[in-house]
Formats: structure tokens, sequence, C-alpha cells
């Protein structure tokens, strides 16, 4: 499965909004499609938002009519802002953006720009497939063969359009032939964890248990859980990480319990333009994501909520941090900068 596609002029995924209850995929074939789905969550997760993103501009991009190059960039610009405005956490989105905008300046003319941009929509999902996959390859080196792995969120195929990042650890670590166990945190309030997560190990054949969030010290401090595996929206300078919601406090709670917290990540993931956390944007989404469930009131109507969709681990939590340059560990600041420069 393909978490994202661009097929004939059009962008394919699927709707993960429906899942696990309807596998329904989505042909999108105006941009504005593809902006709402970004903010509706139907295509979701670091490195897919910016795929769907990279498409999204490319075929937005088409339509655009100008005389000249100078005011096609123009309405090239604002169609970039467009997307900028849908998700602020994940780094990947902008990433992308920078890429696209920056190839339509050096072309020479307006046909050459339309070409141009879907073949490098085409190129970053390309480079993200093959970045995912080595992360996963090299982090599966961490996984002993009987482990049980507690994750959060979604981070697999639907998130990264190609293997996955912490999910991709885990998959890759069963390709290796070693048994694992899965723990997927629910990931309240959209439950990423409940409805993608066990959705996707379930059809690897991976074994994998449900748990509520609020279960995780639980069995951590029963020892039953051999490590953390989980992704990231944005990776500061000094290691910070960015990621859904309820990854603080597993973190908090693994360094409690005496056990490796991994983040899995590629290095368009890594902004060093950010210098730490304190100053990483983080996404507040509608409190009724919080007050319902898919829809269903589960507090009184009207109820004051909170909704910041991610939060900060500061890197004294992080054991390391696989990305497909390998495998970063303590001091960050100094390992990340050189990464990034190869
Ligand atoms: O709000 P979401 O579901 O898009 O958040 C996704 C995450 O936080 C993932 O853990 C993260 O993107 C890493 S996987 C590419």
């Amino acid at each position: 499965m393909k978490g994202i596609d661009w097929i004939e002029g059009k962008i394919k995924f699927i709707d993960q909004t429906r899942l696990p209850g309807e596998e329904v995929f989505l042909e999108l074939d105006d941009y504005r499609g593809v902006v709402t789905a970004i903010k509706e969550m139907k295509v979701r997760g670091a490195v897919t938002i910016s795929i769907a993103a990279a498409y999204g501009i490319a075929l937005g991009a088409q339509s655009i009519k100008a005389e000249s190059k100078e005011a096609f960039i123009r309405q090239l610009s604002q169609l970039c802002q467009t997307f900028s405005a849908t998700r602020p956490t994940a780094v990947n989105l902008f990433r992308a953006i920078e890429r696209l905008s920056r190839l339509a300046q050096a072309a020479d003319n307006i046909s050459q720009i339309k070409a141009s941009l879907i073949n490098e929509a085409r190129k970053i999902q390309a480079e993200e497939e093959r970045a995912t996959e080595r992360l996963s390859k090299l982090g599966a080196e961490l996984i002993e063969d009987g482990f049980t792995i507690l994750t959060h969120c979604n981070t697999g195929t639907l998130a990264v359009g190609g293997y996955g990042t912490a999910l991709g650890v885990i998959k890759a670590a069963r390709e290796q032939r070693k048994r694992v166990n899965v723990i997927a945190a629910e990931t309240r309030p959209l439950l990423q964890g409940a409805r993608l997560t066990t959705w996707e190990l379930t059809r690897e054949n991976i074994p994998v248990t449900l748990i509520t969030d609020s279960m995780a010290g639980y069995f951590m401090n029963r020892g039953k859980v051999n490590c953390v595996i989980l992704g990231a929206d944005r990776i500061a300078a000094n290691g910070d990480v960015a990621n859904k919601i309820g990854t603080y406090t597993l973190a908090v709670l693994a360094m409690e319990n005496g056990i490796p917290f991994y983040v899995a990540a590629p290095t368009s993931t890594i902004d060093l333009s950010i210098s730490s956390g304190a100053e990483m944007p983080i996404e507040e989404r509608d409190p009724e994501e919080v007050t319902h469930i898919q829809g269903v009131p589960i507090a009184p109507e009207g109820v004051n909520a909170a909704n910041p969709a991610f939060d900060i681990t500061p890197h004294l939590y992080v054991t390391a941090i696989i990305t497909e340059k390998g495998i970063i560990k303590e001091p960050y600041e100094l390992r990340l900068k050189k990464v990034m420069q190869t």
C-alpha cells in the first residue's frame, strides 16, 4: 500500500479519517481539496503532509494563467502561502514548499515551471521513501529479539507515504526475523494509535496491544516495555523534539523507568534554524476534537477544552534520534549539525 500517490494528474490517497472502518480512496484534481484534506487530517503525518502539499502545489500551478514568469511566480507564491497556513508544526511541509518555490524561481519559463513542479513533488516522495526505508533498517539494529516496543500516534505508511518512521523500524526489525510485540497508545484526541497504527500493524501481522494513553506508566513500571519508539514533526538544532501530544509524558515516564526512548525521523524533519523546542510553533486545533469523539459529545455542551496537537520533548529525555544518515546521540547540537552537512 502507498499512503499517497500522483496518478494521471490526480492526487490519490486513502482518507485517514474513515479508517479503520472504511477504506475510502480520494482522488483530487483541485488543489483546494488537498488544502482541506490536510487541515481536516484526511491526509496526515509530517512526511505525508509534505508530499500532499508538494503535489497540491504542482496541481494548483497547472491552472495558473499568467502572461509573464513574474506574474506566474506571484500567483504561485499565494498558492504556497495557502498550503503553509494548513498545519504549522511539522517542518517537512515548509521544506517541501521552499524546494518548489526555489525551483520555480530558477526555471526559464512558465511551461518549464509547471513540468518541473510535478517532477520535484515526485522527487520529494521518492527521496522520503528511500530515507524512511534506510532509517528503518538502521533503527532495527536497536531492537532485540523478543522486544516489546511502545509507540504513539501513527508513524507508518500512512504518515510518510513510504515505509514508516517508528513503525518502519518495527517493520524492519520484524523483517530481520526478530520477534516483536507492539504496545500502541491510543493517542487522544484523534486516536491515530487506536485507529491507524493497529490497522497498519494488523495488516503486517505484527502483534499489537492497544492501550489508552494513561496506561503507559503502568506497563513501563511493570517491566513490560523494552523501549519506546516514536516519530517527530520537527527536531530543533539542540535535539528537542516536537511530536504528537502525549510524547513528552511518555519520555518522562521512560526515563523514570530506565527505558530507552528513541525518535525516528528522516533528516527532512530536522530544523537547524530553530535552536530549541521553545521556538517551535504548536498547532492548536478545534476544542471540539476533545469534547467529541467522532462527532459524539462526551462532555457537557459548552465546556472549555484545550487542544494543543503537539508537545515538546526536551533532548535530555531522548536516548537517540534515528535518521537515514545514522543514529544520533548526545551531544545533539554538534551531531545534528554534522549530519545535516553530509
Ligand atoms: O497530527 P498528525 O497525526 O499529523 O501528527 C503526526 C505525528 O505526530 C507523527 O508522530 C509524526 O508526523 C511522525 S511520523 C512522520
